[in-house]
């Protein structure tokens, strides 16, 4: 008979079970359902709610099933539904009506609300670890190519020069931010739902504080219908993995395109590319495109989580137990892709040369030309027109800025004098560069020396 089976005459059919139970995807929550519970059976005990030595068998025969779990010696069934009643049952199997003690002065709902709190504060930290390792490895490229001058881009037109570590910093930022954001959700989402019984509360003196501290919780929820209808920690960290992802795909996108025949500006190393089956010379940058394919899956669990709460009476309703297949799956992609990621950017080849070429090209030092003239006196408004007919000029005749003549430099302005050469080459572009958040060299060595001591 089912644990809830008292009102009913006959049991519920084969493909209901199926339908119903959830075992197949919360087994996986088996150690903090544990965790939970014998934190729960243990301020039982203390508050006198039950036999403080029944409380301690229970804490210790959820701890053996614990064991048993790990060692693969237990075998979850449809039939107790989900893996909440799938341990109670196999608890009452083994102490009897000791066992059955244990859900005193608590719910499902609770129960669920916090065993799903718990499992992503659980996973929030290997994120968290996940995300610092990749900035390890930003950090460190970062460090290799402060003087690796490149084209930066706008309307993916060359637009100005910067570093290779200049570029990469700003997903080391990203990448920060999603970590905040992380830190941010685990503040408002770390109070203890336990408590809440179904919905109301409940009439057993628990002590909710000493659970909470159990557990570490930092406070407890304050209102139980709330405490077991809010799943906005969960659509939270959906968001979470999904900025993950917008960050990586778009990291993923830049190094397709990098790695390509056309920009050339890195090689992926052998071990983290793939070839093709009928065209031998192919060599596909396939882990960055799966990337950035995968951020649909996490974006589209975050879009089914909202819309599967939005619409939901208070309090708890049975579409919640479809809450945990898709933050797992959003969970299990990020997972996935960051560290193939960073084993993809700690291994290949950056071809500065190709990247200083095309700095070169395409015109990245004609702001420069103009701010030259501007610190001469000039308007910057005329200034960038004086530049603007030098561009044609230089597009008519096929040559750049730094290669014409004083001459040809003196058709367009009498203020250009020798020191235009220096002003506009490359590297005094960049590294004159160096306000806060520029590129210069001196600039970003300071920024990833910060962040290496922090
Ligand atoms: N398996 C359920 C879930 O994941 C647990 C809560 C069930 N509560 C209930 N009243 N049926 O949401």
């Amino acid at each position: 008979m089912k644990l809830w089976g008292g009102r009913f005459s006959k049991s519920t059919d084969a493909a209901v079970d199926d339908f119903n139970s959830s075992i197949r995807f919360d087994s996986r929550m088996y150690k903090q359902d544990i965790r939970g519970s014998q934190a729960h059976a243990k301020m039982l005990g203390k508050q006198g709610i039950i036999p403080e030595k029944d409380a301690e068998l229970i804490v210790k025969t959820l701890g053996e099933i614990l064991a048993d779990i790990e060692a693969g010696k237990v075998e979850f069934t449809i039939d107790a539904e989900d893996i909440h009643m799938n341990i109670e049952t196999i608890l009452i199997e083994r102490i009897g009506d000791v066992g059955k003690r244990l859900h005193t002065g608590r719910s499902r709902n609770d129960q669920v609300a916090l065993d799903n709190k718990l499992y992503l504060r659980d996973e929030s930290e290997e994120l968290k670890s996940m995300l610092e390792d990749l900035q390890k490895i930003i950090l460190e490229l970062a460090e290799e190519n402060l003087e690796t001058i490149m084209p930066g881009y706008t309307h993916l037109q060359k637009a100005q020069p910067i570093t290779f570590a200049h570029h990469i910093m700003a997903y080391y930022e990203m990448f920060s931010r999603d970590l905040s954001r992380l830190a941010d959700w685990r503040k408002r989402m770390n109070i203890l739902p336990l408590g809440s019984g179904a919905l109301a509360g409940t009439t057993y003196p628990l002590d909710r504080a000493f659970v909470a501290e159990q557990l570490d919780f930092d406070g407890i929820t304050r209102n139980s219908i709330d405490g077991v209808s809010d799943r906005d920690f969960i659509c939270e960290f959906a968001f979470v993995l999904s900025m993950v992802m917008v960050h990586l795909s778009r990291f993923s996108e830049e190094i397709i395109l990098w790695s390509s025949n056309e920009f050339g500006f890195v090689t992926l190393d052998d071990a983290y590319s793939t070839g093709s089956s009928i065209m031998p010379q192919k060599k596909n940058p396939d882990v960055a495109e799966l990337a950035r394919g995968k951020s649909g899956r996490v974006f589209g669990s975050l879009m089914g989580l909202l819309t599967m709460l939005k619409g939901l009476p208070l309090a708890y309703n049975k579409d919640m137990q479809e809450d945990k297949e898709q933050i797992f799956d959003a969970l299990d992609t990020v997972k996935m892709c960051l560290p193939v990621f960073g084993g993809m950017l700690a291994t290949m080849k950056i071809n500065k040369d190709v990247m200083l070429i095309g700095a070169k090209g395409g015109f990245t030092n004609a702001t420069d030309v103009a701010d030259y003239l501007v610190k001469k006196g000039l308007p910057f408004r005329d200034a960038h027109a004086v530049v603007g007919k030098m561009v044609a000029y230089c597009l008519d005749t096929n040559k750049v800025i730094d290669s014409l003549s004083m001459d040809e430099f003196k058709v367009f302005s009498e203020l250009f004098d020798e020191d235009i050469y220096t002003a506009i080459s490359l590297e005094t572009c960049v590294n004159l560069r160096k306000i806060p958040g520029g590129p210069a060299m001196e600039t970003m060595k300071a920024v990833i020396e910060g962040y290496k001591n922090k």
